[in-house]
């Protein structure tokens, strides 16, 4: 066992605590950045002005209208900018473009003594376009050869070959939406100059010292003269990892150029249409299966839909890439990654980064073809499962593969599922208009930054001579319960009670080159770096300690707020210790440091082990669909989840209940839709408002919602043998998909193969039911034996309608 994951007696971890800020959440005391403009003088706020065309070239952009509405100060333009007109990290995303490459681009801001004198001058600022043809959708772009980036590969074993030996070798195509972040906090920040000239800008951003880098140049500056702080986000979600920087840049530039605090916050609307979203992905895939339903060989290309720029859709694909095969092993793979470039907002991280989308690939793989295998999918899913010594497509052994197996057979047994699937049998028997389905889908989530580089943080602890610790460190609280955890490490490693420390906000200047609290790893990497810098300040202490009890230093403990040496009854309070070692003239404070050890990858290759370690967990879900409609209920669900040794068992719960909604509102629920006609209204956001986004709510939560640690999961290596949560529980959702899949076909003759659109909206699952029910099957999936795989075959609808059905009935 390693030092790291070693816990001392009574830690502070691994004791179900409230989040942090729970009461001042609830009450309405929280501070967000918005909060902020309360409680500053003299502020202007900022308004974008955005161009209402898909791509267009600015011919004219003209100001002075504006500038004559009342209240409005200045108006910010490309000619404004001292240093790189570029909001991104790829320099390939103008933060005063003169091509609006995106429905609702924004051109220029319009700055004001109120927010509604910055919308109307925004509204009389005069722009001229010249309307350029654009592509909405990735088939639109797949069909043009708009690409961006770079075209990974993953290559295992000879695919050709795999396919030609499997028993049974099927084909099809699919796409599937992306999910707006939808973050209860829209982007927000508010720029402040000293009389110094040096920037502070509060954000409300992920990742501060990125944000921190493009404000430095954006304004020509270095580093060392902005500083970014983020109280708290109202939900990131991926959304806040490279989105803020832009947004941040104008509030800063606005503010060195008028003297003046800026504010820039925005609508709903203006969230909806100007910020990037999950990457929907289209994807052609041939999958070869053993005479046992052993997956044999998958040769599948995804193409993600990366909007206008790259932001992060290069990793997103290679995360993607990376979980293709989810749990389940893969003998010969050929896994190709492409970009698309559409005029869309640029689509960026959401929880999962890629992820879930590479898994989507492979768990709809499954549902599909069980049926045509003559195995339930449930048997189908549990007999491809990873076992000992195998490894991913990419290379990386597989570890702890029997916690998998464990987990699959405790969802198992908790959730009755045997017992159930006869008690569904039945009532789908004796109901002709209702049916219920029940899957159980796992997922293996891999845990780190691809980027090695960005696995690595930074701590500042501080002591105080009273005895009272302040912790700083790199990561950001979005309502995950970083916070909380970080304060439970500390007071483990401190041996003190946790009301004995507080945290304060994340600030570049206080912990400098942070990464993106993202990749689920912020306490993972945050943690190393807390504990080792409260490591460094208990030796020091224990020195102390030593002397005033007459005990060797390595003999110290300080648990509960007392030294002692082992085994001794004498003990000496923290507070006296701390007193003594002040006026011993002992640092009572330390900059702490964590870099995750044995990772590599070759990007270039797409070949090594860039995660540390696999997050499992496993769900049983439980549907029931009404045949008129397509509406449906999710009556229970099961999760078994592997968070390691929990760190903080109720926000681990919280993540893990959060995630799986979050992922069935993506699967399910959301329906990202644009205007795809050719009129003036092309690539616009059709739903951009939450009267027309439908989000999960409360009425959408299962009925019966049993979520379960997994239990002696201690991981080695990690922050006190904890494992990550963020992001993985989201995918669990795939169990929601996969057993609506499996209601709809009990609509039709046993047997049949559904294709189920998604997300599996009522409506996606009224018109599953409708094929179930004329006994046509998935028509977009072939046999190859029955009719050779046609690649690049001709489109199907993400959202079919009614004629498009009948046209895949026909074929089928
Ligand atoms: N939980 C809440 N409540 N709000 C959020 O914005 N973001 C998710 C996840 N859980 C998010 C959340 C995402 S995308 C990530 S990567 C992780 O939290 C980041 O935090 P962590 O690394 O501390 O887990
Ligand atoms: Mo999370 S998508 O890695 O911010």
């Amino acid at each position: 066992m390693s030092a790291l994951s070693d816990r001392p007696e009574n830690p502070a971890v691994g004791v179900a605590v409230p989040h942090e800020s729970a009461k001042e959440h609830v009450t309405g005391a929280a501070l967000y950045t918005d909060d902020l403009i309360y409680r500053t003088k003299d502020v202007l706020h900022a308004h974008p002005v955005q161009v209402p065309r898909a791509h267009a070239r600015v011919t004219a952009l003209r100001v002075a209208p504006a500038l004559r509405v009342p209240g409005v100060v200045r108006v910010l333009t490309a000619a404004d900018v001292p240093g790189v007109n570029d909001a991104g990290v790829k320099h390939d995303e103008p933060l005063f473009p003169d091509e609006v490459m995106f429905f609702g681009h924004a051109v220029c801001w319009v700055l004001a003594e109120t927010f509604e004198a910055a919308r109307l001058g925004a509204a009389a600022v005069e722009v001229d376009v010249e309307p350029l043809p654009s592509l909405v959708t990735v088939r639109e772009a797949i069909a043009a050869g708009s690409f961006q980036g770079a075209t990974p590969r993953i290559l295992r074993g000879d695919v050709e070959a795999g396919l030609a030996g499997a028993a049974r070798e099927f084909s099809g195509d699919f796409e599937f939406a992306g999910q707006e972040h939808f973050y209860l906090e829209t982007h927000c920040a508010l720029a402040h100059v000293d009389e110094a000239g040096q920037i502070f800008v509060q954000s409300s951003t992920q990742h501060p010292s990125e944000t921190q880098e493009i404000v430095a140049h954006v304004l020509g500056r270095s580093s060392h003269e902005v500083t970014v702080q983020c109280l708290r986000m109202g939900g990131g979600f991926g959304g806040k990892e490279m989105q803020p920087h832009g947004f941040a840049a104008i509030a800063a530039l606005g503010a060195t150029l008028t003297g003046r605090p800026v504010r820039v916050r925005l609508t709903r609307t203006q969230d909806l249409t100007m910020s990037g979203k999950r990457h929907g992905f289209h994807v052609d895939w041939r999958v070869g299966f053993d005479a046992d339903g052993h997956l044999q060989a998958l040769d599948a290309t995804l193409t993600s839909d990366g909007g206008w720029s790259l932001d992060l859709s290069e990793p997103v694909l290679a995360r993607a890439l990376c979980h293709v095969d989810n749990a389940y092993w893969l003998p010969h793979v050929r896994l190709t990654g492409r970009i698309a470039r559409t005029n869309k907002t640029s689509n960026t991280a959401f929880r999962g980064f890629g992820g879930p989308q590479g898994m989507l690939v492979i768990e709809d793989i499954l549902g599909r073809c069980a049926p045509l295998l003559g195995i339930p999918a449930m048997e189908l899913r549990r007999r491809n499962l990873y076992r000992a010594g195998q490894s991913t497509p990419y290379g990386q052994p597989v570890r702890h593969p029997e916690r998998l197996h464990r987990l699959w057979q405790q969802v198992l047994d908790d959730g009755a599922v045997v017992e159930r699937q006869r008690e569904i049998a039945a009532y789908n028997a004796g109901h002709p208009h209702a049916k219920r389905g029940l899957a159980v889908t796992p997922v293996k989530f891999g845990i780190s930054f691809n980027f090695t580089a960005f696995n690595q943080a930074g701590a500042l602890v501080h002591v105080y001579k009273d005895g009272s610790v302040l912790i700083n460190h790199g990561g950001t609280e979005m309502g995950q319960g970083l916070h909380t955890k970080m304060l439970q490490v500390a007071a483990t490693t401190l041996g003190l009670p946790l009301t004995r420390i507080r945290l304060a906000p994340t600030r570049t200047d206080k912990v400098p080159n942070t990464s993106a609290t993202a990749a689920s790893s912020g306490a993972d990497l945050n943690g190393g770096a807390v504990k080792n810098a409260c490591e460094q300040i208990r030796e020091r202490l224990a020195l102390v300690a030593a002397s005033m009890l007459g005990v060797n230093a390595a003999d110290v403990r300080i648990s509960g707020g007392v030294a002692h040496g082992v085994g001794g009854t004498a003990g000496v309070a923290w507070n006296e210790l701390v007193r003594t070692a002040y006026f011993q003239r002992v640092q009572l404070f330390a900059a702490g440091f964590y870099r995750t050890e044995g990772l590599h990858w070759d990007s270039s290759v797409m070949r090594g082990s860039p995660f540390k370690y696999f997050a499992y967990g496993v769900a049983a879900a439980e549907v029931e669909v009404d045949g008129f409609t397509g509406a449906y209920r999710t009556r229970r669900v099961d999760i078994v989840h592997d968070v390691g040794d929990s760190l903080s068992p109720l926000i681990d719960i919280g993540q893990i209940e959060g995630g799986f909604v979050q992922g069935a509102g993506w699967l399910t629920l959301e329906d990202p839709r644009w205007e795809t006609g050719d009129g003036p209204a092309r690539g616009r956001l059709s739903t951009q408002a939450a009267s027309t986004y439908k989000l999960p709510s409360f009425s959408e939560m299962p009925e019966v919602f049993n979520v379960t640690l997994l239990t002696d999961a201690e991981e080695d290596g990690v922050v006190y043998g904890s494992k990550a949560v963020g992001e993985p529980p989201l995918m669990l959702a795939f169990s929601v998909r996969e057993a609506l899949r499996q209601a709809a076909a009990a609509f039709g003759p046993a047997g049949m193969s559904v294709d189920l659109a998604s997300p599996a909206t009522p409506e996606a699952v009224f018109w599953a039911i409708e094929q179930a029910r004329a006994g046509a099957g998935d028509g977009h999936l072939v046999e190859a034996d029955v009719v050779p795989p046609q690649p690049g075959a001709e489109a199907h609808p993400l959202h079919p309608e009614s004629e498009q059905v009948g046209q895949a009935v026909a074929r089928g």
